[in-house]
This record gives C-alpha cells, sequence and structure tokens, in this order.
C-alpha cells in the first residue's frame, strides 16, 4: 500500500466460496491454469494458476491421526511440488524439490500420503518457484479436524492474497524483479479474502480460519461485527484465548478466531492510509437457540515437551537494499551464506532441544519458517510463548526460540517472504 496506489475493491464482490474436498478417500488436486474474478464484477478476469479449476484450490479437510493420501497431478506446462505447511510430516511428503523430492513434470503425477498429527488450520501451496507459482495462485487451505470440534455454528476459512495486477485483470509478470526482491518483496496492488461461506445469522457463533496466503505482504486485520477471541495461532491452540484487537499475519501464518455475530462482518486490512476491505460476510436473520457462553479454550496439541537446550546457535538475516555487506552470493542471507550451501545450518540428533536466536540485521521484517516442525517462541520474560511454524521478526530486533527436533530429514529454514526465499534467504536443517 505504500509505493503503489491500491485498486479500489467492492467489498459486495470480494464473496468467493471455495469447493471443498473431505474425507481420508485418496483426494485429488490437478494443477492447472485456471481463469478467476479476482477485481470486482464486471471488471476483466484474471488468467492464473490453481487446482481443480480454482484458486484457490478447494479446502482440503483431513482427520487428525488418520492417514491422508492426495493424488497431485501436474496440469501445468512446467514443473511443480505441493508443500502442506505447517503439518509435522514425514520428510519425503514436504514437498521441496531437491531437498525432499524430484519435481512433478508436466503430465506426471505424485501421491502424496502422511498422517496430520496436529488439528489445526494449515495450508498447501506450490514449493517450486514458489514466488510466482503461489503469486500465480497455487494455494489452498488444508483443515485438520478436531477430534471433538468446538461448538460453533460455522466454521469458515478465510484466505487472503495479494496480486499485482493491470488494469485489464491480467497479472503483472514481474514476480522476480531485482528491485522488489532486494525490499519488501513483489507486493499486489489488490488484495482480498476468499471465504468457504459468505453468509451468517446474527446471533452465531462462528470459527473463522484466517490464513494470509500472499507471497510478501504482512496483513495486520480488522474483523468488524463480530465479538471474541483468537483461540489458534499457525494451527496450534493457544493456552488461553486472546483479544482481537491486534492481529498481524506475516505471510503463511494462521490465526483462527472463535467469535460471535453481532452486525455485518467485515474483514479489512489496516495501514497508515485507512482501512482495505478484504471481505464481507453476510448476515442475514437471527439465530434464538445459541446462549452466551465464554469462547472456548482449544484442545492442547500433543508435542513433545522441551529439555533444557542443548545447542544454542544464532540466524542472523543480512543482506537486501539498505543493508550491510555480507559474504552471501545473493541478494539476502543467514549467517553471510546465501540460498542453500551443501553444509546444514544445525545438524541436530532426534529429540534435541535447541535454542535458535534470530536476528534480524536488514531494513525489512522477516517471516521466518521452519519445515517439519513447530517451535517456541519465547517470551520477553523468558518464559515459552507461543506454539508457531512462522515467525516474524521486525527490523533491528531478535527473537529466540525453542525447538524439538524431533523429526528426521532435511528441513528448509527460510523467509516465506518468498521474493527474499527466491533472493537467497533459505537454509536448511538436518535431524538425524
Ligand atoms: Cu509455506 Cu517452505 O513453505
Ligand atoms: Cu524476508
Amino acid at each position: 500500500m505504500n509505493r503503489r496506489q491500491f485498486m479500489a475493491s467492492t467489498a459486495a464482490a470480494a464473496l468467493f466460496p471455495m469447493p471443498s474436498l473431505g474425507g481420508q478417500a485418496p483426494l485429488k488436486l490437478r494443477a492447472e491454469p485456471v481463469i478467476r474474478q479476482i477485481l470486482p464484477e464486471g471488471e476483466g478476469a484474471t488468467a492464473m494458476l490453481g487446482f481443480n479449476g480454482s484458486t484457490p484450490g478447494p479446502e482440503l479437510r483431513l482427520k487428525r491421526g488418520v492417514q491422508a493420501t492426495v493424488d497431485v497431478e501436474n496440469g501445468l506446462e512446467e514443473g511443480t511440488a505441493v508443500h502442506w505447511h505447517g503439518i509435522r510430516l514425514e520428510n519425503k511428503m514436504d514437498g521441496v524439490p531437491v531437498l525432499t523430492q524430484s519435481l512433478i513434470n508436466p503430465g506426471d503425477k505424485m501421491t502424496y500420503s502422511f498422517v496430520p498429527p496436529d488439528a489445526g488450520t494449515y495450508w498447501y501451496h506450490s514449493h517450486y518457484i514458489s514466488q510466482e507459482q503461489v503469486a500465480r495462485g497455487m494455494m489452498g487451505p488444508l483443515i485438520v479436524e478436531d477430534d471433538t470440534p468446538p461448538d460453533v455454528d460455522h466454521d469458515i476459512s478465510v484466505l487472503l492474497s495479494d496480486w499485482r495486477m493491470e488494469e485489464s485483470g491480467a497479472l503483472v509478470d514481474e514476480y522476480q524483479d531485482m528491485h522488489s526482491v532486494a525490499h519488501g518483496g513483489y507486493l499486489g496492488n489488490f488484495a482480498r479474502a476468499f471465504l468457504s461461506k459468505g453468509q451468517v445469522q446474527k446471533g452465531d457463533r462462528v470459527r473463522f480460519r484466517v490464513i494470509n496466503g500472499a507471497t510478501n505482504r504482512i496483513f495486520p486485520l480488522a474483523v468488524g461485527g463480530v465479538e471474541g477471541k483468537i483461540v489458534a495461532l499457525d494451527g496450534m491452540a493457544l493456552a488461553a484465548p486472546r483479544s482481537l484487537d491486534e492481529i498481524v499475519l506475516a505471510p503463511a501464518q494462521r490465526a483462527d478466531l472463535i467469535v460471535d455475530i453481532t452486525g455485518p462482518v467485515s474483514f479489512d486490512m489496516l495501514s497508515r492510509q485507512g482501512a482495505y476491505r478484504l471481505a464481507d460476510v453476510t448476515v442475514e436473520g437471527a439465530n434464538t437457540e445459541r446462549q452466551p457462553a465464554p469462547i472456548p479454550t482449544l484442545a492442547a496439541p500433543d508435542l513433545p515437551a522441551p529439555q533444557e537446550p542443548t545447542q544454542h546457535l544464532t540466524l542472523t538475516m543480512m543482506g537486501g537494499a539498505m543493508g550491510g555487506r555480507h559474504g552471501g552470493a545473493n541478494i539476502w542471507a543467514f549467517n553471510n551464506i546465501s540460498d542453500l550451501d551443501d553444509e546444514p545450518f544445525g545438524t541436530f540428533a532426534r529429540g534435541e532441544t535447541v535454542r535458535i536466536t534470530m536476528v534480524n540485521d536488514t531494513a525489512f521484517p522477516h517471516g521466518i519458517h521452519l519445515h517439519g516442525h513447530h517451535f517456541y517462541e519465547v517470551a520477553d520474560d523468558g518464559s515459552l510463548g507461543d506454539l508457531r511454524d512462522t515467525t516474524l521478526v521486525a527490523t533491528g530486533e531478535s527473537r529466540d526460540v525453542i525447538c524439538v527436533f524431533d523429526n528426521p530429514g532435511n528441513w528448509l529454514l527460510h523467509c516465506h517472504m518468498l521474493s527474499h526465499a527466491i533472493g537467497g534467504m533459505r537454509t536448511w536443517v538436518t535431524v538425524a
């Protein structure tokens, strides 16, 4: 919103119900070109990439602890691979070309099969030339259902994204321009939210699963017409529900909200220039059945308890515009190394508890994502804070995280501003 004039949104047109694919029978995702009405009705449609004829792809609903099988077919004219973001799965199902699999070539298929260990809100997206394939639409919500779902009237996914568009509705083919890569990354001039359902009743209790699917944009959010709390972040239940006042989602982060509907519902992105409408939810009729009740706490996830850390590593983010010099060969680096080195950033024995200090020595914020694990953000008082798979580290700040590396394999650790990732801010760890 800062450097480019945003195109106007008409909120009422922002309802894009998503098809859903549920059940534990083999699920099918076909990656293919799609045409989608992203701009308001009456304006030009957009040629994009998606799954099963749509972007976002269908909402996949899995059962916790039950083997899921997803057949991915590549109907694109280029390779692809699909990553199941935030799921603590078997390494070879992680969807990362070179590190965990070879590309799915055009016309080929790959079967992904894994047991999701944690209920919650996740998402899937392309992990091949992802700064471009994700920006062009290759993403969808991935929901792992609770063993005992909270008592709500609706469970609605809200997938946020932004795009750099021409007036005509065509995407601007600038996914990798060096100026963006060295700054805040590819940022759109149009943003919106896709909802899996667009209508509720006044008095309903609703769970909103908000997912930031944008490649580089951080969304500060305001939700209107509701009273409620944040109950989970990055899929993981909060120990106690938290105020809705400050929802800030870095790329790939999620927040689950449980709210009571008090009026017309709106999702707005906040910025210095004011609020920008991402979506409306129509409110029609009234729920007279529902009794007032406190917002519930979701069931705690079952993760290994951290022990006293046996290693303390430092990950320093370097480079970019206005950043200092560094020893890496690309625009961005971690610890003076750009892109994937032969040597991993960390080598851990299975089950080892590790403390990592993430230092942001650059002029831009970064959302750092670890594959295959969740980690605790260490709170200011030194206690274990939120469990996350992606942590946002502001310019000039640092954050300590504590992780139990209990999942064997080679795992990426990268900035989820996908322009920064392609610009070199990527490394990996190995757990044996
Ligand atoms: Cu959302 Cu490396 O991924
Ligand atoms: Cu970054």
